[in-house]
């Protein structure tokens, strides 16, 4: 049964009767732009194949209830008439609680109540943004059962309010945005300071390939907020507000007298910065060479200067690099500390890819990667004609 089935079958189980509508946001992955979001820079997501899945209609009272079909059918309901609260413990709950209480806010209106039932396929733990997705998909289903006057880019700005104040984990605005503005067959380039996407097509015989190491991202949010905090301090250091006003050419002279350790977040975010511009270019380019030397050299950032990846997703990045070869790259993408590798090759090269992983690489508990060739999707929309998929 699809995602989008098993929302719609929960929905009828539990709420009697059919949703109104039903919408879908996906998770994304990102090419190339890592923890340069909340520094004021770029980042390259694509919006994926896979994503949540709302069922909803409005309640004639303030009650909302909301199932989780995935988590064995969990439910939570609260009410929109008093103010909404953060559950103690870290509860998925909290994200749908916390885009009530963020979107009501942007909108300046006192939203309903209604009922929701929701599903998805992005594996959780796995870097691919299944709490942005399930913000967004949340969002969504509000703004258009309510008509609310909300672009996308204030559903995503909603999405990561809830985080920041309801997950407790201090994120950028990149998740949200891809999901909410994703365009399929093209990556969206992210200027996180005017909040802009650019959408660069992607040639049509590229794979992108999204390796889930298995190793799953728990209980990360701290160490994610440490670096927050250490790029706040680096970015005194420069007299910057945001590490990415320091341009690249400008960073050995600048960075003179710098701590060791803040030196090596900042060359991160402004190197990385520097790059994902160049990535952008190479991709409108066709230019496979160039954009895989960048990936590469993304990855080697985040593992020596960001430290934010772990020994055997450093070899399984170096056995897709040694299989792929010149044309294409592998890095480590998202939060880190576990996750995805993301993996930019030619549509033909894909089976060998697949094959030397399942060869080469076990995770810590001796279990396979999940290796999904991906479909770049659109950004939140209807999920279609109710009933298909
Ligand atoms: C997580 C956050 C994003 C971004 C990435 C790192 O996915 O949610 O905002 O900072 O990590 O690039």
């Amino acid at each position: 049964m699809t995602a989008h089935e098993r929302a719609l079958r929960g929905f009828n189980k539990h709420f009697s009767g059919d949703p109104t509508l039903v919408v879908r946001a996906p998770g994304r992955v990102n090419l190339i732009g890592e923890f340069t979001d909340y520094n004021g820079g770029h980042c390259l997501p694509v919006a994926i194949d896979r994503g949540t899945w709302v069922a909803a209609r409005a309640r004639d009272d303030d009650r909302v209830q909301v199932l989780a079909v995935d988590l064995d059918d969990a439910r939570d309901s609260f009410s929109t008439a008093i103010p909404i609260d953060r559950l103690p413990v870290l509860h998925w709950a909290n994200y749908v609680r916390g885009v009530f209480a963020a979107l009501g806010r942007q909108v300046h209106r006192h939203l309903p109540g209604v009922d929701l039932a929701i599903s998805g396929d992005v594996p959780r733990g796995a870097g691919l943004s299944s709490s942005a997705s399930l913000e967004v998909a949340v969002g969504e289903a509000l703004r258009r059962l309510f008509d609310l006057d909300a672009t996308p880019l204030q559903l995503a700005l909603a999405g990561q309010q809830a985080e920041h104040d309801y997950a407790g984990c201090q994120c950028g605005i990149m998740d949200q945005m891809a999901s909410a503005l994703g365009k399929a067959n093209h990556a969206l380039l992210l200027n996180c300071t005017s909040l802009t996407a650019t959408p660069v097509p992607l040639p049509a015989d590229w794979a992108i390939v999204v390796i889930d190491t298995r190793i799953t991202r728990g209980l990360v949010e701290s160490a994610y907020n440490e670096r927050r905090r250490q790029c706040v301090e680096a970015a005194a250091h420069f007299n910057v507000n945001l590490l990415c006003e320091v341009v690249e050419a400008d960073f050995a002279t600048r960075s003179v007298g710098m701590a060791p350790l803040a030196l090596r977040r900042a060359r991160h975010v402004v190197g990385e910065d520097a790059r994902t511009l160049q990535a952008a270019h190479a991709i409108g380019n066709g230019d496979l060479v160039s954009l895989g030397h960048l990936m590469r050299a993304s990855h080697r950032s985040m593992r020596d200067d960001f430290e934010v990846s772990l020994p055997p997703i450093d070899a399984l990045v170096e056995l897709s690099n040694g299989v792929i070869g010149d044309t294409g790259g592998a890095r480590l993408t998202g939060g880190g500390f576990g996750g995805s590798v993301v993996a930019v090759l030619p549509k033909d090269g894909v089976p060998d890819l697949a094959c030397a992983i399942k060869l080469g690489y076990r995770n810590p508990s001796g279990e396979l990667a999940h290796v999904h060739l991906c479909s770049v999707a659109a950004g939140a929309n209807l999920a279609g004609a109710l009933g298909t998929g």
